[in-house]
């Protein structure tokens, strides 16, 4: 904190209103307008644009700088040096465990990775042909009536069994929701595997065969994972933090997250990206896409572009980039025609006056979606991924709430409704 202080003048008003500023270890400073409400005013902002909703020590972003710390650490070195569980250990305990600590949080990630059979029937209840993320929405949420009653958030033991409950059983509910759509059996987790062989096994292995997971696909996913495992206050993760202020269940929080993840703008962008590069189709339908991007008529927007906060390169996209060469490289993919229109598509966007004044970047989503492709991945499922990986994120930002000072989530409006009136009768309307 800090003891700077903002004054503000208000027009009419005799008195100026000082409100606290406060600084963090990285970024902007915020001032605090709880006082506000005493003048009776609000402040207005929508879609948050300006607002800090919290503070946390989990996620760093530098939007200008094109900057992504997890506890400190640039996802850049995360992706190449660490993997998705050691990266869980660092977002949900603050540092990086020590090779013990490590294997005693893999082992306990191990104890989780099942689901109540009870929970298989549960997947009956809908159509075959429903979208994963619908069902996950409503599995993630199902859980809470397996554990509600043996949770109390309150207590740090029970906030970490939910955890390990939540990061262990996503990839079983993911390759699940995939194995319904296609018909066939629900495989089972395999201990003996690693958390991404362990996911890939359970999508595409079957009963009647041993399992056999590439690990060059392995690594790439496990890559994916960790990209996509925590991101600040975006819009999932501030979903999360809202309906756990009200001390909802830990798993009911994660559904709403899930809900809200699945939006197009949001985590939905993915399915999105796959969807508008097969359309495009050819390199030489890229300049009829840009040109609709552009145009303000067109609701069209080029999915994988923009951030709120990015206003360089996202980090992430940078490294998806690299790994979906090395990926495609690896599985001997050299023509991989929608890479190429990626490619194509990124150079002629970053050289257009338009994207380059709205500073407008692909972002983690762009290049995701070649390589879950490339994985075997079917696109209804990428944003089911997406939610795997951001689980953990999810969870840390609830826990990091929950275990220190909160008060339930209420913003305010800025009404511009009827002033009051008397009610009119029906026979004189
Ligand atoms: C994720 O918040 C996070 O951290 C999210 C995320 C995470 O890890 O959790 O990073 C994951 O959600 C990534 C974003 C995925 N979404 C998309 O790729 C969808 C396409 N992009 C956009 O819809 C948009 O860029 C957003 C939603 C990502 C950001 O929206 P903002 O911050 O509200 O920006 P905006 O809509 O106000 O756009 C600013 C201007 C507008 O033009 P003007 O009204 O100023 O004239 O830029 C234009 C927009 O029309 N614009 C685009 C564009 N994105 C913004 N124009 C064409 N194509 C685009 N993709």
């Amino acid at each position: 904190m800090s003891d700077k202080k903002a004054t503000l003048t208000i027009d009419g008003r005799e008195e100026a209103v000082e409100l606290p500023i406060y600084s963090g270890t990285l970024g902007p400073d915020v001032v605090d307008v709880g006082g506000l409400t005493s003048q009776g005013m609000f402040t207005y902002d929508p879609g948050f644009v300006s607002t800090a909703s919290c503070e946390s020590q989990i996620t760093y972003i530098d939007g200008g700088q094109g900057i992504l710390l997890h506890r400190g650490y640039p996802i850049d070195q995360l992706a190449e040096h660490s993997d998705y569980l050691e990266t869980c250990y660092l977002l949900l305990y603050g540092e990086l465990p020590t090779a013990a600590e490590k294997e005693a949080f893999v082992g306990t990630v191990h104890l989780h990775t099942m689901v109540h059979e009870q929970i298989r029937t549960f997947f009956n209840g809908f159509r075959r042909d429903a979208h994963p993320m619908a069902i996950m929405c409503g599995v993630v949420g199902a859980l809470s009536a397996f554990y509600h009653d043996s949770l109390d958030i309150s207590d740090e033991k029970h906030r970490q069994i939910a955890a390990f409950r939540l990061i262990a059983k996503m990839p079983t509910l993911a390759a699940m929701s995939y194995k319904f759509s296609v018909g066939q059996p629900f495989m089972y987790p395999d201990n003996d595997l690693s958390y991404a062989e362990n996911f890939l096994h359970m999508m595409f292995g079957n009963p009647c065969e041993p399992s056999n997971v590439s690990p060059v696909l392995a690594r790439a996913m496990d890559r994916i994972f960790l990209l996509h495992a925590d991101h600040e206050q975006n819009a999932s993760t501030s979903t999360v933090r809202l309906a756990g202020s009200s001390g909802a269940n830990p798993f009911a929080c994660i559904a709403a997250g899930i809900a809200a993840l699945w939006g197009p703008s949001h985590g939905g962008a993915n399915e999105a990206v796959l969807e508008m590069l097969e359309e495009i189709g050819d390199v030489s339908r890229i300049d009829e896409f840009v040109a609709r991007a552009k145009d303000k008529d067109d609701p069209f927007r080029l999915m994988g572009f923009g951030h709120r906060v990015y206003k360089n390169f996202d980090p992430r996209a940078k490294v998806m980039k690299e790994a979906a060469d090395d990926v495609l490289a690896e599985l001997g993919i050299t023509d991989d025609p929608l890479l190429e229109i990626a490619k194509r598509l990124e150079e002629i966007a970053l050289s257009d006056d338009y994207f380059i004044e709205k500073k407008l970047y692909p972002n983690v989503d762009f290049y995701s979606g070649i390589i879950l492709k490339a994985i075997g991945i079917p696109t209804s499922m990428f944003t089911v991924i997406f939610a795997v990986g951001r689980t953990v994120g999810w969870i840390a930002h609830w826990n990091e709430m929950i275990s220190g000072s909160y008060r339930i989530g209420r913003p305010r409006q800025l009404y511009t409704g009827y002033a009051q009136r008397d009610f009119v009768p029906l026979e004189k309307r």
